[in-house]
């Protein structure tokens, strides 16, 4: 009795054996796990895409492979599928009917390809894509047109291309949107509309672009924005009202930019004496010119000093008797 259940178990491995090598034989360079839920196929190093894919695959990664072209009809055996991982590849262009057969669609990242342009329309069957990842592109100029169709769009990465002007309005229609990087891109104005679209948004990635200002319009329309980072541009000027819709940031990064000053006002919605930052807020890296016009700011370090980083390199550019000076330091503003 136990031998025989024994063989019949060795039977059935067997059969499970030769099918999962059918299946792999045909998909030479990927592995294939099936699941209850679907199967998950992971390739890397492929040379080209993989053709039969299993009908009922969810995940699908093929990276770090030197996959040029997509045939339009890459994914048309996979209607299932939820996630495609495609970074890392040599990706220069992308068919407009790659994603039709594939409506179910979470997750799209194509990080670090060589994509100078989307087709319109790309995405006008992917209403149920929350994640699309971009960064590391050759992108230049933003179609608004790009993002039709992305109704349950949360998290959009559009950091690392060669995007210099956004056209304004790209987000009008992801209403859903609560994450957006644009970082590390050529941008030297955004247009005041930009945000108009998303209803609550939470994170935006601006640093290592050229803004040189930014004005009141812009973060109106984002009351519930949490996170703001502006690092790395060449912000000369922020206008006295454009943080005063924000009532919930806990995280403000104005690092390295070109700031002599600020404009009094413009800190009164942040921070205490409201409320606490939960994360912190960095004004270092900037030419504070030391004066009574700084007062303003100078006030504001203080009362929120236990939640400022970078404090060693915040310091006054001028005037030239302060020039070096620890801004929190200079005690003449607090008497001013
Ligand atoms: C400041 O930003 C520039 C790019 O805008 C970057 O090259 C430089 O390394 C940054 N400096 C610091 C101290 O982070
Ligand atoms: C503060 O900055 C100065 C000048 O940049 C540097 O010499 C010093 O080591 C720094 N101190 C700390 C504690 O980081």
């Amino acid at each position: 009795m136990a031998s025989e259940q024994r063989e019949r178990i060795l039977l059935l491995l067997a059969l499970l054996v030769t099918s999962a090598e059918g299946t792999v034989s045909s998909l030479k360079e990927c592995l294939v796990l099936p699941s209850a839920e679907g199967s998950t196929v992971s390739c890397h190093r492929a040379m080209e895409f993989p053709s039969s894919l299993p009908a009922d695959t969810v995940h699908l990664s093929v990276e770090f492979s030197n996959l040029k072209l997509l045939p339009a009809s890459a994914l048309r055996d996979c209607p299932r599928l939820r996630e495609l991982h495609l970074s890392s590849n040599g990706l220069q262009a992308l068919s407009r009917e790659l994603l039709v057969p594939v409506p179910r669609l979470r997750v799209l990242d194509l990080t670090h390809n060589a994509l100078r342009d989307l087709p319109s329309g790309l995405f006008r069957a992917s209403a149920a894509l929350r994640t699309l990842v971009l960064r590391d592109n050759r992108l230049r100029v933003a179609n608004a047109r790009w993002l039709w169709g992305l109704r349950a769009l949360d998290h959009l990465d559009l950091a690392e291309n060669q995007l210099r002007a956004l056209p304004p309005g790209l987000l009008s229609r992801l209403h859903a949107l609560s994450t957006l990087d644009l970082g590390y891109n050529l941008l030297e104005t955004l247009p005041a509309g930009l945000l108009r679209g998303p209803r609550q948004l939470q994170r935006l990635h601006l640093e290592g672009n050229r803004l040189r200002r930014l004005g009141d319009g812009l973060l109106a329309p984002q009351p519930f924005l949490r996170v703001l980072f502006l690092s790395d541009n060449r912000l000369v000027e922020v206008s006295a009202g454009a943080f005063r819709g924000l009532r919930l940031l806990d995280m403000l990064d104005l690092s390295n930019n070109s700031l002599s000053s600020t404009p009094p006002g413009l800190w009164a919605s942040l921070g205490r004496p409201a409320r606490d930052m939960q994360d912190g807020f960095d004004v270092s890296h900037n030419p504070w010119v030391c004066n009574e016009d700084l007062r303003d700011l100078w006030r504001w370090l203080h009362a929120n000093r236990h939640k400022m980083f970078s404090q060693n390199d915040t310091r006054c550019a001028g005037p030239e008797a302060l020039r070096g000076q620890l801004l929190l330091e200079v005690t003449e503003l607090g008497s001013l």
